[in-house]
């Protein structure tokens, strides 16, 4: 029986990097649907649970796209909502990437530090999706977490957002002047910047003079960097003893962890692939992609 992959999104048109993600992650048919509101989800839930026999439905799955986050993962909620008894397929949410650019993310800082318990992170412009993503999952880390907006009451909506939906609890600050990032800064081990796409974050000097820093991610791709000095390829490039990560090295893992979250979906049914599932199977992605590299096997 076919795998199928029903893809719907609240954008006119579907996501073709995650339709074509899909088809390398082994899924036979995809069924791109765009236009979608939460209005439309039970009866689309319905199409996809009553058309094979229960048994049957380990082989079709339902990702969440679009470009509104809250929006897919309400969506994924309430697909959830509507299974019954032996009536499920599996769900995933995704909109822009960001979750599995967030997993990503932390995994790889993770990989470097391992146990996050006391130390400090700061989240640079951590008001968008991806902000708000890897602030939590720092958290999960253990990390205490500091997101930052160029405004203070933005910050605070946000983070009093991720205590509503994720019960984290994650500090607001104001960073918009080179001083309040340095001073943002002092005694961190950790910072990620999550801006928008091309805009500077962090001037070089910061970081390279502040002496506690270890790990610095920047997941902005287009010039100017959001961190300036990473390099969207560095890899846990060491710098003035401290490792970076650019986004094009996070966005390897964050492709492949988006193939093993899709695959996955394929083996049971009814699994609910949300922000802390995608970031444990993105984890796992990366052990494995490093036991495959120490064997001289290639991943892409
Ligand atoms: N590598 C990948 O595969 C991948 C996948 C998805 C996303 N991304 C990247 O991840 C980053 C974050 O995405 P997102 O959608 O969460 O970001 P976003 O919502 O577009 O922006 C995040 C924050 O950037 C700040 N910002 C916006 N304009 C600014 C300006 N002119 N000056 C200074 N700060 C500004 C805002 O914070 P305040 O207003 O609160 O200051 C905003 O909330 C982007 O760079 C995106 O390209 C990468």
């Amino acid at each position: 029986m076919k795998k199928i992959l029903v893809y719907l999104s609240n954008e006119k048109q579907p996501s073709l990097f995650d339709l074509i993600v899909a088809y390398d992650s082994d899924v036979d048919v995809v069924l791109p649907f765009g236009n979608i509101t939460l209005e439309d989800i039970t009866s689309m839930v319905h199409g996809c649970i009553f058309t094979r026999r229960p048994k049957k439905l380990v082989n079709t799955a339902i990702l969440f796209g679009g470009n509104d986050s809250d929006l897919a993962d309400d969506m994924m909620k309430k697909a959830k909502k509507t299974f019954f008894g032996d009536f499920k397929v599996s769900v995933m949410a995704d909109p822009d990437g960001n979750t599995t650019t967030s997993a990503a993310t932390v995994a790889k800082i993770k990989d470097v530090l391992g146990d996050m318990k006391g130390m400090k992170a700061v989240v640079l412009a951590g008001t968008g999706a991806v902000g708000e993503r890897v602030s939590v999952l720092l958290h999960r880390e253990g990390a205490s977490v500091i997101l930052t907006s160029r405004k203070l009451e933005k910050a605070e909506a946000v983070c009093k957002k991720i205590e509503e939906k994720y019960g984290r609890d994650i500090t607001p600050l104001q960073v918009s002047t080179d001083e309040e990032c340095m001073k943002a800064l002092e005694g961190a081990q950790i910072a990620i910047g999550t801006g928008k796409a091309g805009i500077q974050l962090m001037k070089k000097d910061i970081w390279t003079k502040n002496p506690t820093i270890r790990v610095l991610a920047d997941v902005n791709a287009y010039p100017p960097a959001g961190i300036e000095g990473v390099e969207v390829a560095d890899d846990a490039k060491e710098v003035d003893g401290k490792v970076l990560f650019g986004a094009v090295a996070i966005g390897d893992l964050k492709t492949k962890g988006m193939r093993d979250v899709i695959r996955k979906m394929y083996e049971e049914k009814g699994q609910y692939m949300d922000l802390e599932r995608i970031y444990d199977i993105t984890w796992e992605s990366l052990e494995v992609k490093k036991e495959r590299y120490e064997k001289g096997d290639t991943i892409m």
